[in-house]
């Protein structure tokens, strides 16, 4: 039997979800690709690639090659050139595609966001008055905050932020999630924190961070999404395994 060949575009929780449902699945070959960032990644159930395709033409071309039925692009909301890429091949080599896209969280009663559009916003929000910053972006745009030397910080990412900030004041932390309300409440209140700055990421693993600020009633620069996905998109694991069923029926 011939099997269906997926390439799922990862880098998320949602994509190592979706993996391990596909995994189950003899009908399909899935292959995850990462960007090939994160010096340990997280442990997938499917055969991974890693490192970048180079370009849009790239990704057409490794679509060709490795005869991909179809590409599902399950990549951080965030991650926005390896999307336009994967748009971009998807016409190319004419191969169906979709994204997983996990919803943005909303704001609730008692929070107090300040909504901004980009990482450089975020920097002007924090204000002339110091603050002591929680900074939770990932670590390759961290260092944009030396430009703001006067707050406080303290760091958390997966990977070492690099280049450091060059500030005085700057402590890092390195931890993945998910994160428990509990642990988020203590090490805001342990370190004095004021001001969580954070993407709109969405998810439940790294949410507890925004019930803790709610909880503490502190200020949270919430930097949000500025580009729609251009492509079909849906928005859980559930509805990716019935879109893939309906995309690839049995018997190819
Ligand atoms: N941005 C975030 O806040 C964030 C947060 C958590 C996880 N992530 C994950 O980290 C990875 C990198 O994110 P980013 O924001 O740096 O991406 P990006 O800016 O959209 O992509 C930059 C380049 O990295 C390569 N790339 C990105 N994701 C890839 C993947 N899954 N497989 C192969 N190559 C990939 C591509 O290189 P070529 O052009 O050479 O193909 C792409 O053009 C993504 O997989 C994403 O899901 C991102």
């Amino acid at each position: 039997m011939s099997r269906y060949r997926i390439l799922v575009l990862g880098g998320t929780t949602e994509a190592r979800q979706l993996a391990g449902h596909l995994a189950d699945r003899p009908e399909f070959e899935t292959t995850v690709s990462l960007a090939g960032r994160t010096a340990e990644p997280k442990p997938l159930p499917v055969p991974t690639r890693s490192g970048g395709f180079g370009g849009a033409a790239g990704l057409a071309d490794y679509l060709g090659t490795e005869k991909v039925d179809l590409m599902i692009d399950a990549t951080h909301p965030f991650a926005n050139q390896i999307s336009a890429n994967a748009t971009e091949a998807a016409k190319i080599a004419n191969v169906p595609i979709f994204a997983l896209c996990r919803p943005g969280w909303v704001k609730q009663a008692y929070d107090r966001w300040i909504s901004v559009g980009s990482v450089a916003a975020a920097v002007i929000a924090l204000g002339d008055i110091p603050r002591r910053v929680f900074l939770s972006i990932g670590r390759q745009e961290a260092h944009q905050f030396s430009a703001a030397p006067h707050h406080s910080y303290l760091v958390r990412s997966v990977d070492p932020v690099d280049p450091p900030l060059t500030v005085a004041d700057c402590r890092y932390l390195l931890a993945s999630g998910p994160f428990g309300v509990e642990g988020e409440t203590d090490l805001f209140r342990f370190n004095r924190i004021d001001t969580l700055v954070t993407k709109n990421s969405g998810g439940s693993a790294t949410y507890a961070k925004i019930e803790a600020a709610r909880a503490l009633g502190l200020a949270v620069i919430m930097i949000e999404r500025q580009v729609p996905s251009a492509i079909r998109t849906v928005y859980d694991t559930e509805a990716a395994l019935e879109l893939i069923d309906h995309l690839l029926p049995p018997a190819k």
